[in-house]
């Protein structure tokens, strides 16, 4: 766990569409009309009005983010961001997968949420390494988070302990070093 800025950061080994957060995170594509992995199970947990609401939105461009309703979830609110495809890494997929964890926090800032969790945006079916994934989702919560005081809380939810060693070994590499004695 880190905090910064009155914000604890932590990730654990958790199905997001348990959490009871103010909003979580979806990983979608450009239509928002769902799909598999994350997304597929947000839907199902959410129900049919959540894809009802999302068919008005008329879609979303790579990088960017919609809020939602959660319907059936225990979180308040979805966002729906919508993560690169890795083609190779010179694509623009770091600033576009940069760019949906910002945009999501901004827009949960907006909506004011104080608490919300991220799953791993790109690192299933869209491929993006995930070692790397993970650098830039922390540097892109951390420079985001001095913009959206109110949020007190992010989650980065993993489905396997793989994913949770990345996340702690990241958070840990950023834990200020403890101050010397007087
Ligand atoms: N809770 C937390 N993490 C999960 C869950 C869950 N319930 N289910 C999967 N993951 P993916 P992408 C992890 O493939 O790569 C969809 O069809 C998973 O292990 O869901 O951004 C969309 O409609 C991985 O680490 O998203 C798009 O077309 C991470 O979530 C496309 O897939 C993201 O994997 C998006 O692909």
């Amino acid at each position: 766990m880190l905090t910064f800025n009155r914000c604890t950061l932590e990730a654990r080994v958790v199905d997001i569409t348990t959490l009871a957060v103010d909003a979580i995170v979806n990983a979608a594509n450009t239509s928002l009309l769902g799909g598999g992995g994350v997304d597929g199970a947000i839907h199902r947990a959410a129900g049919q009005a959540l894809l009802r609401e999302c068919e008005g939105l008329g879609g979303c461009a790579t990088g960017d983010a919609r809020i939602t309703r959660g319907y059936a979830l225990p979180a308040g609110q979805v966002i729906h961001a919508v993560g690169p495809i890795w083609q190779g890494g010179a694509h623009g997929e770091a600033e576009l997968l940069a760019s949906c964890y910002r945009r999501s926090l901004e827009i949960a800032s907006d909506a004011n949420c104080r608490s919300i969790a991220f799953p791993a945006i790109s690192c299933g079916i869209y491929r993006f390494p995930a070692a790397q994934a993970v650098r830039i989702a922390v540097d892109a919560v951390l420079d985001t988070l001095p913009r959206t005081p109110q949020l007190g809380q992010v989650v980065f939810a993993c489905f396997d302990s793989a994913m949770l060693a990345l996340y702690e070994s990241e958070l840990t590499r950023r834990q200020a070093p403890p101050s010397k004695p007087v």
